[in-house]
């Protein structure tokens, strides 16, 4: 712990089980104080109760980034118990269509642009008059698929690719305010849920899940994939003032599987 982030007031939007728990608890073990956002508060309210547990302090507003009303709320109520919001992160994931294009609803696409990239701009349209009064800093979550072509991500690469080229605009466009933005994009992440794929994998094909993660892992640089916590981390380094020149960017978080 190096208090990276004390006195910090940190939103993360789409606190979830994998990535979005992750950051929470490692923001508060840096020293924010965390605004925890999603629309299960039974889950917000338990990974709340571990920040409380090691002596940080949190709030939980359960919310759904696709509604205005309840985005607003949002605000209010950070304002309201911590006086402003110096971070915003926004994590939030729905499991994309996975067929190819030529078999994907309009619908599913549809619905993925309207959280990942209007859900998104809808909670940073939202932050942005607190943001502004302390110059802050605002971290979406892409994700490596913006690096890859594969079949049947097109749904996930659309989505995700808008949210990137929205998060370049809005770096150039909220500059002048002091607001940074930047995005992190994870590969792989070695969570619970990878775990079990790993193992459906395995037993599909007669062979162990080790050897899976093992020719998963053999693609990147550094032969392994990079866990919740390392990609949290990333995250807090660019929400953090040791980022403080840094704007547009994004930070690939993948061992090393896609680069420049
Ligand atoms: N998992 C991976 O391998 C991976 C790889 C690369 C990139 N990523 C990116 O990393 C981020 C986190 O992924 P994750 O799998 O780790 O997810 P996570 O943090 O476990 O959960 C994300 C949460 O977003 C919330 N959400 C969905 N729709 C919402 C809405 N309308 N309003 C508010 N919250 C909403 C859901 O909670 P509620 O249902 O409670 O609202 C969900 O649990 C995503 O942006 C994803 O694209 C993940």
């Amino acid at each position: 712990m190096t208090g990276l982030l004390d006195d910090k007031v940190v939103v993360v939007s789409g606190v979830g089980p994998a990535l979005g728990r992750a950051v929470c608890l490692r923001a508060a073990a840096e020293g924010a104080e965390v605004v925890l956002a999603a629309r299960t508060q039974s889950r917000l309210d338990e990974i709340a109760a571990q920040i409380r547990d090691a002596g940080g302090q949190a709030l939980t507003v359960a919310t759904d980034i696709t509604d205005d009303a309840a985005v607003a709320a949002l605000v209010e109520r950070t304002v309201a118990e911590f006086g402003r919001a110096d971070v915003l992160v926004n994590n939030a994931f729905s499991v994309p269509s996975m067929k190819p294009l030529g078999r994907t609803d309009f619908e599913q696409i549809s619905s993925s642009l309207d959280l990942t990239v209007l859900g998104t701009l809808r909670v940073i349209k939202a932050f942005t008059p607190t943001l502004s009064e302390v110059q802050g800093a605002i971290v979406n979550i892409n994700s490596m698929v913006i690096r890859h072509s594969e079949p049947r991500y097109g749904s996930y690469k659309i989505a995700k690719s808008a949210l990137l080229a929205m998060s370049q605009t809005l770096a150039t466009e909220l500059g002048g305010a002091g607001i940074r933005v930047n995005s992190v994009a994870p590969g792989y992440i070695w969570d619970d849920q990878l775990k079990w794929y790993f193992g459906q994998v395995a037993e599909k094909y007669g062979i162990t899940a080790e050897q899976v993660y093992e020719q998963t892992a053999a693609r990147s640089d550094l032969k392994r994939l990079p866990e919740p916590d390392e990609i949290a981390d990333s995250v807090l380094f660019l929400a953090s003032d040791m980022a403080r020149a840094i704007t547009g960017h994004t930070l690939d978080v993948n061992c090393g599987e896609y680069h420049d």
